[in-house]
């Protein structure tokens, strides 16, 4: 492990409805006092109960997407201030379903982690390659691409997190290597412009594998999807990184 700050983000995605308040509230019961940052990101809906539901527990809450306004003319989009006046402290941006639904390119993130940083917001931004940019042996050239398009001036570890999600693993239970993690986080950490920015792995991480993801040497938490929106899947990855 680095000297960077431990997290496990759990990324609920287009899931949850009210009645599954009931998994964070079993998640803080179980992890009272985390040996690391521990954050869920429920579908905006659900920000502002989430935030309360959790109040006085660890278990922060972030958003999924912000817009890179303060406010405005924008119909269905929500700002970082909105997040952040739901009880929000991070956002993840740049998630790849966001890039490949949206059309969301790097200069785009880095414009909405700018408004996250003004707004007081956390951003976790996410990198990634698709299987046919790493069948190519593109994957170095493409998230150091992204990393260095993604991250807004001014990005330092006390508002930033960066995210390695290969698009093929996620929701795929597919994962690459850990030689291969190993060697894009090692990437990764070389270009961070602070060297104590996290960095999470993302992308099919479950109990069964957290442990060995996590003993690797720049990986300092990951992003979980599938797998976090039960508590007792989340907790033992969460037990995983304590561990680590
Ligand atoms: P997954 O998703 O854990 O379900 O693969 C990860 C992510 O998209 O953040």
């Amino acid at each position: 492990m680095s000297h960077a700050c431990k997290l496990a983000a759990g990324n609920w995605k287009m899931n949850g409805l009210r009645a599954d308040l009931e998994e964070a509230r079993a998640l803080a019961k179980a992890y009272p006092k985390p040996d690391c940052g521990v954050l869920l990101c429920p579908p905006a809906t659900l920000i502002s109960a989430m935030a309360e539901a959790l109040s006085g527990s660890a278990v922060m809450v972030g958003g999924q997407d912000c817009h890179a306004s303060a406010a405005g003319a924008h119909t269905g989009d929500i700002s970082a201030r909105m997040l952040a006046d739901s009880g929000a402290r991070q956002v993840i941006l740049g998630h790849s379903e966001r890039r490949a639904d949206h059309g969301e390119t790097s200069t785009l993130v880095a414009a909405k982690a700018m408004a996250a940083h003004e707004a007081g917001l956390v951003s976790i931004i996410c990198v990634g390659e698709t299987e046919s940019e790493r069948d190519a042996g593109q994957t170095l050239e493409v998230v150091l691409g992204q990393l260095a398009e993604s991250l807004p001036a001014g990005a330092t570890a006390a508002n930033t997190v960066v995210a390695y999600e290969p698009v093929w693993a996620i929701g795929t239970g597919r994962t690459p290597t850990l030689d291969q993690i190993a060697q894009v986080h090692d990437a990764l950490r070389a270009q961070l412009p602070d060297k104590a920015i996290s960095l999470l792995y993302g992308g099919s991480v479950k109990p069964g594998n957290a442990a060995e993801i996590f003993a690797i040497g720049n990986v300092d938490g990951a992003l979980v999807g599938g797998a976090s929106l039960k508590a007792a899947d989340f907790g033992a990855i969460i037990a995983a990184l304590e561990a680590a």
